[in-house]
């Protein structure tokens, strides 16, 4: 049996089934790219059929993204499968992902079939996908909780007809370890032809099981894992992607097995998807959590001093977390700030890097110590800030109690006019946000506001996430600034302009695609 894992990465496709993960096409191809110098196998895109927003996506990763395989999923029926194929046929290596539930419980209230006539629509699933190309998979929704002999039986006709890959999906998250691993040894021991078709697990996490289900099919011989960065997806998510990888690699001794991930992009990649889905990455969250590899208790951190392993079974850098925390000072030059942003996984042009290298000098005036949590923030909000309409060039505020919360705005407008104006809220953030909804005219529901520091120190940056809706379509804005007030403004405000950059690409359709954000 193969001892290599194969990696398919679903972030765009069941990821997106998170609440609010929903992503543009500038950010799906964004982040395929990022999938693919991290290293995965497959990159499942999209559900064709589900959307225009998700063929265009799956279409324009076929086209653009070389590497991994590119794959579609589709039900099993002609039109979703002949639309899953119309997309991906620019794809150097395409699959498409057919699945159909086979569990009593969707036979008989989803879909009012019965077992002949699930095997028989699965066949002919399986089949049409094969007209189309050679690397089909097939997915038996909610196989988990699927009678064992009925689910052997339609695997091996899947497999007769076809498919290259069988997925055993826990879809509702109802395996256990044990149980999951018993499922795919009844497998192993009863299809007929299992060892033409690569075994796949994709777990769901509402037991907190996923990766550890995973795990446990490995050791009957699954050599597939779906999986997602930060484990987004449905309700509670799919299985991690940086756990179950590092699971393996750290404990080599017990699986034996060997993934083609570059872990040190796990971190960068983890960061992009949770900035671009707008979901923060829980702090204590194993691999890529902020204090993922922080030592509080003296006795650990006196341990780390005198040898690293014995507190530390993963080195943060295998990860992509650089152990050199202290960068640059105030004096440090453009050279070694360019070094640093490579160093970090970031690829800027010289303009870019002159707009991060001027916010570096002001924030290293205002900061005793920059941290590479600092430069990355920065070159976060050059990379993603897009063309500004409006600029913030002033704001204070006012709160505190038996006072009525007011704030001051002053903003540039990109034709050269300064408009000033302020007024009260809720509190003072709120009353900024709705100066400069008054001032430029854009009125925002606003769906989620927080803010957090970007590192440990006292004079530490805070970064402003807020997520937003204009029109029916949600909108998100970052900033970070030594002053959470200004952050705040900062992020407020690029939501604006995305709305008005929106608003202008809606009335020039042709652009949208290619650059809304
Ligand atoms: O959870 C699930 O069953 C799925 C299938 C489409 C594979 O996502
Ligand atoms: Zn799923």
């Amino acid at each position: 049996m193969s001892d290599r894992l194969i990696i398919f990465d679903t972030t765009l496709r069941d990821g997106e089934q998170s609440p609010g993960a929903s992503m543009n096409l500038a950010e799906k191809l964004e982040i395929a790219h990022a999938l693919r110098e991290l290293g995965v196998d497959i990159i499942e895109a999209g559900f064709p059929i589900a959307s225009p927003g998700d063929f265009e996506a799956v279409q324009a990763i076929a086209q653009q993204v070389e590497g991994p395989t590119i794959c579609g999923l589709a039900r099993c029926n002609a039109a979703d499968i002949d639309r899953a194929w119309e997309a991906l046929k620019p794809a150097m290596k395409p699959r498409i992902h057919v699945f159909l539930a086979t569990s009593a419980i969707h036979r008989e209230f989803k879909l009012h079939m019965a077992k002949d006539e699930i095997i028989r629509r699965a066949v002919e699933g399986v089949t049409r996908a094969r007209n189309y190309l050679s690397d089909v998979e097939f997915s038996p929704e909610d196989a988990a909780r699927t009678e064992l002999d009925f689910l052997a039986e339609v695997v091996e006709k899947a497999i007769d007809a076809g498919a290259t890959t069988v997925n055993i999906p826990d879809t509702v998250g109802f395996a256990v370890p044990e149980q999951y691993a018993a499922a795919i040894q009844h497998l192993k021991k009863n299809v007929r032809g299992i060892d033409k078709a690569v075994i796949s697990v994709h777990c769901h996490n509402d037991l907190g099981l996923a990766v550890a289900n995973s795990l446990a099919a490995l050791k009957e011989g699954a050599r597939q894992i779906e999986c997602t960065i930060n484990g987004l997806g449905e309700r509670a998510g799919n299985c991690s992607l940086e756990e179950v990888v590092m699971a393996v690699k750290t404990r080599a001794d017990y699986y034996g097995l060997e993934s083609g991930i570059n872990t040190r992009r796990i971190v960068p990649t983890s960061r992009l998807v949770s900035r671009v889905t707008g979901i923060p990455v829980q702090r204590n969250k194993a691999i890529v959590g902020q204090n993922a590899f922080a030592h509080e208790a003296g006795i650990h951190q006196d341990g780390m001093l005198k040898h690293a392993q014995t507190y530390e079974i993963m080195r943060p850098e295998d990860v992509g977390l650089l152990r050199t925390e202290l960068v640059l000072g105030k004096h440090s030059g453009r050279h070694a700030l360019r070094q640093k942003i490579r160093d970090l996984g970031y690829h800027l042009d010289d303009q870019q890097l002159q707009q991060v290298f001027e916010q570096f000098k002001t924030l290293a005036d205002r900061k005793k110590t920059v941290y590479d949590a600092d430069i990355e923030a920065l070159a976060e909000t050059v990379l993603h800030s897009g063309p500004a309409i409006w600029t913030l060039e002033a704001v204070t505020c006012n709160g505190g109690s038996g006072t009525v919360p007011s704030a001051a705005v002053v903003l540039w407008h990109r034709d050269g006019a300064v408009h000033k104006d302020a007024g009260t809220g809720d509190g003072p953030i709120d009353a900024i946000f709705k100066t400069i909804e008054r001032l430029t005219g854009i009125d925002l529901k606003l769906k989620d506001y927080s803010v957090r520091s970007v590192t440990a120190d006292e004079d530490a940056q805070g970064e402003a996430q807020i997520e937003a809706e204009h029109n029916g379509r949600t909108l998100r804005g970052r900033a970070v600034s030594t002053d959470i007030i200004e952050a705040s403004a900062q992020a407020f405000l690029q939501v604006v302009n995305r709305a008005l950059l929106r608003q202008q690409l809606r009335m020039n359709p042709q652009t949208e695609a290619v650059t809304a954000t």
